[in-house]
C-alpha cells in the first residue's frame, strides 16, 4: 500500500516536470535544433542570439518548430545526412521571393507593421522580407543592418542625392529613411509615411502649415515645387538656384525678373535705373515665402 503511494507521487512529479517544459513539443524541437547544430553551428548560434531564439517570447520560432519553422523539410535533410540535393527550404537568391516572404507572414501576417505589404512597391518588384531582415545575425533593432546602408544598397541614386551639399540629416544619424517612408507599403504615394507630401513635411515642420492670411499657392500645393527632399546642391534643399527658382514661375517683365539676368546685373545694371539686389535676392524682400500674416499689401507680397 505504502509503495503504491510512492508510485503515485512519482507519476505526479513526472507530470509536473513535463508541464513545466514550455509545451508538449519543446523537447522534440530542441532535439531538431541540436541535430542542426553539429553541422551549422554559426547559424545555430546566431539564431539563438536573435529575438526569434528567445524562449521567453511566446510564439517565437524557437517555441514553434525551431529551425524547421522556416527551413521546412529539415528533418528529411538530417535523416539523409545533410548535404546538397536535399530539399530543405533555403533563402538563396534563386528561391521565389513570395515563397520566402510566406515563411515570415506565417507568423507576421497579422502584424500591424506589415498590414499594407500587399500593396507595397517592394513586394510587387520581387523584394522579399529577407532582403531587408537578417534572421541569422545579431543586428541592431529589428533584425536589420544599419538602415541607410541597407536602403542605399539598392537605391544608389538616392544615396547620391543625400551626398549633396544640403540634405536631410540621414547620413548624420539624426533621422532615417523610415522617418519618412514605410518600407512595408502604405497608402501614401512613393511609400511615404503620410497621405500626401505636405502632410509628411508638416509632421516635423509644423510652422509651415499655417494657416496664413496670405498663402503662396505653390506652397499649399506641394513643398516639392521648390524643394528636393533628399538633397540638393542649393541652400535649403532648393530645387533650383536663386533667383531662377522664383523666375521659373514669375514673370520677367515687371520688377521681379529683370535685375537678375546675368547680363543686367553686371553690364546694364548700373545705368538701367532698375531696382538692384544682391545675395539672397528676391528673399531679401519677400522673406515670408511660405505664407504671411503680415498687414495688407506687404503681407500679400510676402514682404517683411
Ligand atoms: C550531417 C550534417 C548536417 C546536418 C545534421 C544538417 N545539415 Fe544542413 N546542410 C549540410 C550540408 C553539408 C549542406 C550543404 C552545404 C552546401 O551546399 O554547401 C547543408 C545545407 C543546408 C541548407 C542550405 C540548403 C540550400 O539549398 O542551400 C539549409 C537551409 C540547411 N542545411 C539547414 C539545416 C537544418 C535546419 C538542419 C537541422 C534540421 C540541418 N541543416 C542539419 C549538413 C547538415
Ligand atoms: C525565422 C526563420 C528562420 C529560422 C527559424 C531559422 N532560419 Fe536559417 N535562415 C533563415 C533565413 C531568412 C536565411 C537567409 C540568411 C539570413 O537571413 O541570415 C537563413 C539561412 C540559413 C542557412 C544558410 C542557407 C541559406 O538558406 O541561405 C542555414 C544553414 C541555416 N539558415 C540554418 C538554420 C538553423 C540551423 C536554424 C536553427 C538553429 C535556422 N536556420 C533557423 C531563416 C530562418
Ligand atoms: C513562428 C513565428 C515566427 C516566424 C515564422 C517569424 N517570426 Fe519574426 N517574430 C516572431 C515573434 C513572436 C517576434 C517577437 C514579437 C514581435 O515583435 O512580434 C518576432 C519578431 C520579429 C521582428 C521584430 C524584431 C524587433 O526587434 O522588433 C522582425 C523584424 C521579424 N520578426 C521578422 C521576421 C522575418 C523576416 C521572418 C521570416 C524570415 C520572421 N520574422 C519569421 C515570430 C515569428
Ligand atoms: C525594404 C526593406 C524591408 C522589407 C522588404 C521588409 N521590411 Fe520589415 N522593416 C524594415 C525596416 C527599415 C524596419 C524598421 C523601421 C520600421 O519600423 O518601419 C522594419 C520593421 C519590421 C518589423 C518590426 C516592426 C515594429 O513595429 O517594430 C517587423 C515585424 C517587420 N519589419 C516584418 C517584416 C516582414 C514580415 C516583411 C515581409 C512581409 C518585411 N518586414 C519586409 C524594412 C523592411
Ligand atoms: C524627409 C523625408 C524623407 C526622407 C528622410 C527620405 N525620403 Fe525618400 N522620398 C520622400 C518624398 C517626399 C518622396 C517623393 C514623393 C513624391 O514624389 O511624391 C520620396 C521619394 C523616394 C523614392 C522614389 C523616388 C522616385 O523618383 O520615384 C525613393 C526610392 C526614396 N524616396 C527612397 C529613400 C531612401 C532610400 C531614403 C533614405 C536613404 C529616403 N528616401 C529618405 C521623403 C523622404
Ligand atoms: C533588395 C533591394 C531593395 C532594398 C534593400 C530596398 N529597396 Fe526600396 N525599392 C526596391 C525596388 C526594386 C523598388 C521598385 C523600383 C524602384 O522604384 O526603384 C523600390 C522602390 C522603393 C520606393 C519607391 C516606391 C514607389 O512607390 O515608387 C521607396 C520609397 C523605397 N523603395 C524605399 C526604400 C527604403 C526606405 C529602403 C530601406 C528601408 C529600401 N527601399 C530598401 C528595392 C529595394
Ligand atoms: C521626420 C522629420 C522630418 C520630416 C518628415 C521632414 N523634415 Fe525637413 N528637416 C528635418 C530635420 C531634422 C532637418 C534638419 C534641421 C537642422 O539641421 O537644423 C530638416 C531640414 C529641412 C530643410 C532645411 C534645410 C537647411 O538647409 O536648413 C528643409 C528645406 C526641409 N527640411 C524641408 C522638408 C520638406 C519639404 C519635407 C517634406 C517633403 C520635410 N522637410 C520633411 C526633419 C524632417
Ligand atoms: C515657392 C517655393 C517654396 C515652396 C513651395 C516651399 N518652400 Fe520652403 N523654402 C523656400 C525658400 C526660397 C527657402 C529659403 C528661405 C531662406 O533662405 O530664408 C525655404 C526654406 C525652407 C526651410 C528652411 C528655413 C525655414 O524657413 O525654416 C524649411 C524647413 C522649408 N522651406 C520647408 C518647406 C515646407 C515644409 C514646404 C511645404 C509646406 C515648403 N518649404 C515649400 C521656398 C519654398
Ligand atoms: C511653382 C511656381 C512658383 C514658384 C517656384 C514661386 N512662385 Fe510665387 N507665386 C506662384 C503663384 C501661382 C502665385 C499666385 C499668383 C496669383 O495669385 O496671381 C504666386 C504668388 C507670389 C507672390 C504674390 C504675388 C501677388 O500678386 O500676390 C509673390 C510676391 C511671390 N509669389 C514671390 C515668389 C518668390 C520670391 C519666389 C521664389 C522664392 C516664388 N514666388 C516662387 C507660383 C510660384
Ligand atoms: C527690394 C525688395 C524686393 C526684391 C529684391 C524683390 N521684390 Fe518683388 N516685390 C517687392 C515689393 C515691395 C512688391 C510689391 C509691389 C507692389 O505692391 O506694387 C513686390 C512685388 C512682387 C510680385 C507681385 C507682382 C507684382 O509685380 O506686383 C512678385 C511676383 C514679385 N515681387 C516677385 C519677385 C521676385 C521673383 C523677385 C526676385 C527675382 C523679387 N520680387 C525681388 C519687393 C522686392
Amino acid at each position: 500500500m505504502r509503495r503504491f503511494i510512492y508510485i503515485r507521487w512519482f507519476i505526479f512529479l513526472i507530470m509536473l516536470i513535463f508541464l513545466h517544459s514550455n509545451n508538449a513539443f519543446s523537447n522534440v524541437n530542441r532535439g531538431d535544433m541540436e541535430a542542426c547544430k553539429g553541422c551549422h553551428e554559426d547559424y545555430y548560434k546566431s539564431f539563438l542570439e536573435s529575438i526569434h531564439g528567445k524562449k521567453s517570447i511566446s510564439g517565437s520560432p524557437i517555441n514553434n518548430e525551431g529551425c524547421v519553422t522556416c527551413h521546412t523539410n529539415g528533418a528529411m535533410h538530417v535523416e539523409k545526412g545533410g548535404g546538397k540535393g536535399v530539399e530543405v527550404f533555403s533563402f538563396g537568391k534563386k528561391v521565389d521571393p513570395e515563397e520566402k516572404s510566406a515563411k515570415c507572414l506565417f507568423c507576421h501576417g497579422e502584424s500591424k507593421a506589415v498590414a499594407f505589404w500587399e500593396m507595397s512597391k517592394h513586394k510587387s518588384n520581387g523584394v522579399a522580407c529577407t532582403d531587408c531582415h537578417y534572421i541569422h545575425s545579431k543586428r541592431e533593432k529589428g533584425l536589420i543592418a544599419k538602415e541607410r546602408d541597407l536602403c542605399y544598397s539598392c537605391h544608389k541614386d538616392i544615396k547620391m542625392q543625400f551626398n549633396k551639399q544640403s540634405h536631410h540629416p540621414v547620413n548624420e544619424d539624426k533621422m532615417k529613411c523610415s522617418s519618412c517612408h514605410t518600407p512595408h507599403g502604405g497608402f501614401g504615394q512613393k511609400m511615404i509615411l503620410a497621405d500626401a507630401v505636405n502632410e509628411l513635411c508638416y509632421n516635423c515642420h509644423a510652422e509651415k502649415r499655417g494657416p496664413f492670411m496670405y498663402e503662396h499657392s505653390p506652397v499649399e500645393e506641394n513643398c516639392l515645387n521648390c524643394h528636393s527632399v533628399h538633397g540638393s546642391n542649393h541652400n535649403r534643399m532648393l530645387s533650383k538656384k536663386q533667383p531662377l527658382l522664383c523666375q521659373s514661375c514669375h514673370d520677367w517683365n515687371l520688377h521681379p525678373g529683370t535685375p537678375y539676368t546675368s547680363f543686367e546685373s553686371f553690364v546694364g545694371g548700373a545705368t538701367s535705373g532698375k531696382n538692384r539686389q544682391i545675395g539672397r535676392g528676391c528673399l531679401n524682400c519677400h522673406s515670408n515665402i511660405h505664407g504671411s500674416n503680415g498687414p495688407s499689401t506687404r503681407g500679400l507680397r510676402f514682404v517683411r
